[in-house]
């Protein structure tokens, strides 16, 4: 695992919540950002209702229903967004702004500026506002193109600054 000690994690765009719900799994502390109302798809609810009442209240995800760009991410020790539609671009600029590690699967093109950018272009275009980014590759369906991040150490920061 790339962030094995990251206790808060943003998951921005969080839509149902079922990323957050396997972060929460892995023994992190996933809070969901996503202006949709929306719930935990009906598996997972069934899933912790088998559970006992101690266990839900461990198991119980917080979400902040705002979109992103109103949400102050510094208090995150890790930020990530699967698939982020709008989302994306945001995401990855508050991640660098306030020094956290980051990853973000972008799926469609989103450029804050309204800029039409190829997949390939799109992926260029959120790395170069991200210097030092990793690539990787997950095995899932659909866009799968992870752009990672750890934070800069103090030196590094400075120097970028
Ligand atoms: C394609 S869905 C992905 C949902 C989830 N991450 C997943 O993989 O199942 C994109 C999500 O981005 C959310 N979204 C769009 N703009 C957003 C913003 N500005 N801030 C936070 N979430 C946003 C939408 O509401 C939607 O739930």
């Amino acid at each position: 695992m790339t962030f094995p000690t990251a206790m808060r994690i943003a998951d921005v765009a969080g839509g149902h919540g079922e990323l957050a719900y396997w972060l929460q799994e892995l023994g992190h502390v996933p809070v969901v950002i996503e202006p949709r109302d929306v719930r935990l798809p009906r598996w997972i609810q069934r899933d912790l209702r088998k559970r006992s009442v101690r266990e839900r209240r461990l198991t119980t995800i917080d979400r902040i229903a705002r979109p992103v760009q109103e949400v102050d991410l510094s208090p995150f020790d890790l930020v990530v967004a699967l698939h982020p539609d709008e989302a994306t671009e945001p995401a990855v600029r508050a991640a660098v702004r306030h020094n956290l590690d980051f990853a973000v699967v972008p799926c469609c093109v989103f450029a804050e500026d309204g800029a039409k950018y190829t997949s390939q272009a799109w992926l260029d275009y959120l790395a170069s506002i991200a210097p030092r980014v990793s690539t990787s590759h997950l095995s899932i369906s659909g866009a799968n193109t992870v752009l990672w991040r750890r934070r800069c150490s103090p030196s590094q920061a400075s120097a970028a600054n």
